[in-house]
């Protein structure tokens, strides 16, 4: 039986991209998604993308007989976990359902793993676990801070509980990639971001006004300490991400125990910087205002990527224009993101 890589969380956003990604370098994958923020529209169109049929089952990360049953049937040497949900502002009103489906998830998963001995694991983690960095950009040494919400605080148990488990049994191979700004989406528009509901990070929201579901971006504070006083971000383009994560479970089957990687650019623009960015290339015009600060955010945050550069040869390769570009091409040919009719590049082509 091939090797398989299983996905947790692989309908999601950064999930699918990596799907794509490692099945394109000749990885077999199985994807474990309960579609609780996605559906299972994505997993036809990354079979439509890949042009191979992808293993998808709809269930959930703290099933253990599930698991097991998953572990049994395939013969999986690696787990590249997605699986969590990821809104701030709703982790403040519903911290135990971050905490439940988050930490002890990820607890069930890896308890399943070792039943089943499989000790290789790609953890999606955040530069969120860095807080209020001292200085910029953050190196992975500089050590993690106080993330300032209940989701920071999960992404920052896991990797302390990842970590101790990495040195209680030295089978374990543990990446924590540490994403910063994730934006873009893959080349063909056929796979994206789909947030359900009404967005909260930036490049959604802004995208958003650009199709007229919005009507103005707000702009959360203008008098931070930076170049045009809002903050700024290391945005990354999401297949750029894809990539660390094939280059990280390369690298895991040689070198053991834990290891963080900044995923980022080393690059920050500001918010004000991101939007003249968009208009400029796409030539729509974004109303927007400024708002107080929105509670949480900090000043600045940007990476020192070169760990990463040497340990894993993984360096982003895409620039702010691609991500604009490929972000927009998604929001444009997908208003309705999932729920917009497929448009297969190749097909617009034939006469
Ligand atoms: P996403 O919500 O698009 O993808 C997560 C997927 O996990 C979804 O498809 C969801 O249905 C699934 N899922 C959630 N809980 C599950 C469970 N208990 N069992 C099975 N499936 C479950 O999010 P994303 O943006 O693709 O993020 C992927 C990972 O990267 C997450 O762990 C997130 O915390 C982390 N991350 C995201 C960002 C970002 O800005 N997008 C930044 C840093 C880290
Ligand atoms: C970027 C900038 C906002 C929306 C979050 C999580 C982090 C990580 C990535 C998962 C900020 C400003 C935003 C808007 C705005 N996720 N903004 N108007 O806050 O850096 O990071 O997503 O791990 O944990 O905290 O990203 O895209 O929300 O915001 O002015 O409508 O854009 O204030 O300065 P953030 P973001």
């Amino acid at each position: 039986m091939r090797k398989t890589t299983l996905i947790t969380g692989g309908a999601g956003y950064i999930g699918s991209h990596t799907a794509v990604a490692l099945i394109n370098a000749g990885h077999r994958v199985l994807v474990l998604d309960n579609l609780c923020n996605s559906c299972r529209e994505c997993i036809a169109r990354l079979e439509l993308l890949t042009h191979t049929r992808v293993d998808f089952i709809n269930g959930d990360i703290g099933d253990s007989i599930l698991l097991d049953k998953i572990f049994s049937r395939y013969d999986i040497d690696a787990v590249v976990h997605f699986a969590s949900l990821k809104s701030v502002e709703e982790s403040i009103r519903k911290p135990l359902d971050y905490y439940a489906n988050n930490v002890a998830g990820t607890l069930n998963l890896c308890r399943a793993m070792a039943r089943h001995k499989v000790f290789n694991l790609v953890f999606s983690s955040s530069a969120t676990v860095y807080g209020d960095p001292a200085k910029t950009p953050i190196p992975e040494d500089i050590g993690t801070g106080k993330p300032v919400n209940p989701y920071g605080r999960t992404k920052l148990m896991i990797e302390e509980l990842l970590t101790d488990l990495c040195y209680a049994d030295p089978r374990w191979s543990v990446g924590l990639l540490r994403y910063f700004n994730p934006i873009g989406a893959h080349e063909s528009g056929m796979i994206g971001e789909d947030p359900s509901g009404r967005p909260n990070n930036l490049l959604p929201c802004l995208t958003q006004v650009a199709i007229g579901r919005i009507p103005e971006l707000t702009v959360y504070g203008c008098d931070y300490p930076t170049v045009d006083g809002t903050c700024v971000r290391d945005y990354i383009h999401v297949v750029d991400l894809a990539h660390g994560h094939l280059k990280a479970l390369e690298v895991l089957h040689e070198k053991g125990g834990i290891n963080a990687w900044n995923l980022g650019t080393g690059v920050g623009y500001s918010v004000l910087q991101i939007i003249q960015s968009f208009e400029d290339i796409t030539g729509i015009s974004i109303p927007y205002r400024f708002a107080p600060r929105r509670v949480g955010d900090i000043a600045k945050c940007w990476a020192d990527p070169r760990k990463a550069g040497r340990e894993l040869g993984w360096t982003a390769q895409r620039d702010l224009e691609q991500m604009i570009v490929d972000t927009w091409r998604w929001q444009s040919r997908n208003p309705l993101g999932y729920r917009s009719p497929c448009v297969i590049p190749s097909l617009m082509t034939v006469k």
